[in-house]
């Protein structure tokens, strides 16, 4: 049997098949607005399997309405009520699992209980957020980006705040799509090393957001406590302070900068209401894109 193509992390699909990804999200994202809903159903027939084992709006959400414009069917199945969350294995679900399905998407904490999924799933298997990576949202992100500003090669972005999996993420993608990253952050809370190191070529780290967001033409934010790191919120919002996205931060950026937040947002925290309400916000189109 030949090993499915899995989705798990950006480095998965070389940089060419990725920018013809978000290339392809833009068509159909202007074919629906002029065009309407597609009358093809190209996965008719075709099932997909989702398993969350954190909380999710836009992820579940865009999937489910992506298969449903497609003419496939979604089939969400929640931790609570199958027997993977009562102890049943990793391995033996995804024996199960994808031989009814056609692909599966999973959002998981540990990225090796992903990898453990893909190594015994027959179907593609996609990445819909560990705590490593958020690959499927940097799709939309590029998207975004381009959309708004043009080609992203050579271009600058800054992450200011956590260097968790969308940050992570985001350093993958300036490798791949030939971007600069500067990534700023309190010390202790840098990016992950293996990522950051492969990545060093089109990434910059820094303790300082005013000197990550100098030239950058989007500036982008998450959380500053992830899922499964609620208990280290108060401390976390101690650590953070002054990492907060604000109009002075934009205003250092360079002109014209937008602003991007995978959402969900703390308003207040690490962006400013101010921010994410204003023109420059652009994190509706950002989720928007997710479905494309
Ligand atoms: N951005 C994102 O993945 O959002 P959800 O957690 O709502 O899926
Ligand atoms: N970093 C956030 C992203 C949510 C989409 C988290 O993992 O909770």
């Amino acid at each position: 049997m030949m090993t499915p193509q899995h989705f798990l992390a950006l480095d998965d699909f070389a940089p060419e098949r990725l920018r013809r990804l978000v290339d392809r999200g833009l068509e159909i994202k202007t074919a629906l607005r002029e065009d309407g809903p597609r009358k093809d159903s190209p996965l008719r027939g075709r099932l997909m399997a989702m398993i969350f084992e954190k909380a999710s709006t836009r992820t579940r959400a865009s999937f489910e309405a992506a298969m449903a414009h497609l003419g496939g069917s979604a089939m969400f199945l929640d931790p609570a009520s199958t027997q993977l969350g009562r102890g049943e294995s990793v391995a033996d679900s995804a024996r199960v699992l994808s031989r009814m399905a056609d692909v599966i998407v999973i959002r998981t904490f540990s990225h090796s209980r992903l990898e453990e999924f893909a190594v015994h799933s027959r179907v593609p298997v996609i990445n819909a957020l560990t705590d490593l990576l958020h690959p499927c949202q940097l799709l939309a992100d590029v998207m975004t980006w381009q959309e708004h500003r043009g080609p992203v090669a050579g271009k600058k972005a800054a992450f200011i705040g956590d260097g968790n999996n969308v940050c992570n993420s985001w350093m993958n993608a300036a490798r791949l799509f030939g971007f600069h990253l500067a990534v700023a952050t309190p010390s202790g809370y840098e990016p992950d090393a293996d990522i950051a190191a492969r990545c060093a070529a089109a990434v910059s780290l820094t303790n300082s957001p005013e000197e990550a967001v100098a030239g950058a033409e989007v500036v982008v934010t998450d959380t500053w406590a992830s899922m499964g790191q609620e208990e280290e919120s108060q401390q976390r919002r101690r650590d953070f302070a002054g990492y907060q996205v604000t109009r002075e931060t934009m205003e250092r950026a360079a002109a014209g900068a937008i602003f991007m937040h995978c959402l969900p947002a703390y308003r207040g925290q690490e962006v400013t209401e101010e921010v994410i309400d204003a023109e420059q916000g652009v994190v509706w189109d950002e989720a928007e894109n997710r479905m494309h």
